[in-house]
């Protein structure tokens, strides 16, 4: 079994398998070089060559547990039909959301538009089977898509005003986006992936009364549809007010939490496995307080079944040799 499968599926406890979330990206020379000759995003993530060559990259410098596909999120709309595009300096640009075209989309359109993403994930399973290390593919949560797909651009920047105001379009939008979560996850599952990660970046964005609709049913569905592919299933609903409550409705196979959760609350309070933690801003400062900052999530979730991660995505002005150090002093630990 891998290590990662052992800790999620058995609760071992004696090993820290460890991955980093954004571990393929911009911190790292050598994709910096790829990307410069591929201005767009999109299509590098439909190269399958170089996107397989990317998503390879840190499990060459590192002794990391897991690879994650190179893919996007946002590869789901675009899937779609919706326009997608990257801007330099400013993150994803949706082109505006159709829905009567978009619910004439049928699977086959779906699959033939990203099925190159498939096929990288055949080529890293392949790569990673032969070394007892697991292949990670991922889908954005529900409520996360919604919002891009909605809002055309990150929250971050700013959220449309009317939002809510259709509450029919959301929820007709809402289940188109479940049904091909569903086709996406398979063909992943498919092609190798043996671990699925429901991203929802924007889950800190809704009131708490909001979570049962926008987060807890649409993702359980999901949890309940990876689980039956016999694959183990990671949550991060990033930012979200109660992981504890999330856990015990939506049943994930194991949590990754975000940096403003007190680890050692959360290793009493939630039984299953967890995953991440740690700041990226950490890997930001010296090795020194790098390693304690490590020991410290180490040390306290020692007897619960936990994988080494960070709270949110590597940023990109990180020095590879401190993600070195990071990798070192978990697997010494
Ligand atoms: O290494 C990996 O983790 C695998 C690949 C991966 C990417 N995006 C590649 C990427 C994964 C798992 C994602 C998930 C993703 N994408 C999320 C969920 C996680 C999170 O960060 O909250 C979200 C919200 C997106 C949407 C998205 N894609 C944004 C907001 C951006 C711009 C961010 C930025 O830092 O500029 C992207 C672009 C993106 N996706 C990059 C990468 C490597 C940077 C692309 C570049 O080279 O310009």
């Amino acid at each position: 079994m891998t290590p990662l499968h052992e800790v999620i599926m058995n609760k071992n406890t004696s090993i820290n398998p460890v991955w980093i979330m954004r571990q393929a990206g911009r911190y790292l020379p050598e994709f910096r070089e790829i990307r410069k000759d591929n201005p767009n995003f999109i299509e590098l993530c439909l190269n399958s060559k170089l996107a397989t060559e990317i998503t390879l990259q840190p499990t060459k410098r590192f002794n990391l547990d897991a690879a994650i596909i190179f893919s996007d999120i946002l590869m789901l709309p675009y899937g779609l039909g919706q326009r997608v595009e990257f801007k330099k300096n400013f993150g994803p640009l949706l082109g505006n959301l159709d829905v009567t075209t978009m619910s004439k989309i049928d699977e086959v359109d779906f699959v033939e538009k990203i099925y190159q993403v498939y096929k990288t994930i055949k080529f890293v399973s392949s790569e990673m089977n032969l070394k007892n290390k697991n292949t990670i593919g991922f889908v954005g949560a529900p409520w996360t898509l919604l919002v891009y797909m909605i809002n055309q651009q990150s929250p971050k920047k700013n959220v449309k005003k009317d939002f809510f105001k259709d509450e029919y379009l959301i929820n007709r939008i809402l289940l188109i986006i479940e049904k091909f979560l569903k086709i996406h996850i398979k063909n992943q599952v498919d092609n190798g992936a043996n671990v699925i990660q429901i991203f929802d970046s924007w889950a800190g964005l809704l009131e708490e009364r909001d979570y049962p609709n926008y987060i807890y049913a649409p993702t359980l569905n999901l949890v309940e549809y990876v689980k039956s592919l016999n694959i183990p299933v990671i949550c991060f609903p990033r930012e979200i007010k109660n992981y504890k409550e999330f856990c015990e409705v939506v049943k994930p196979d194991a949590i990754n939490i975000d940096y403003n959760v007190d680890p050692l609350i959360i290793s009493k309070n939630i039984k299953i496995p967890i995953q991440g933690g740690l700041d990226p801003k950490i890997l930001l400062t010296d090795k020194e307080n790098l390693k304690k900052q490590a020991l410290k999530y180490l040390d306290i979730f020692k007897d619960h079944p936990y994988i080494f991660n960070l709270g949110h995505g590597i940023l990109p002005e990180t020095n590879p040799e401190m993600v070195e150090c990071l990798v070192n002093t978990v697997k010494d630990y």
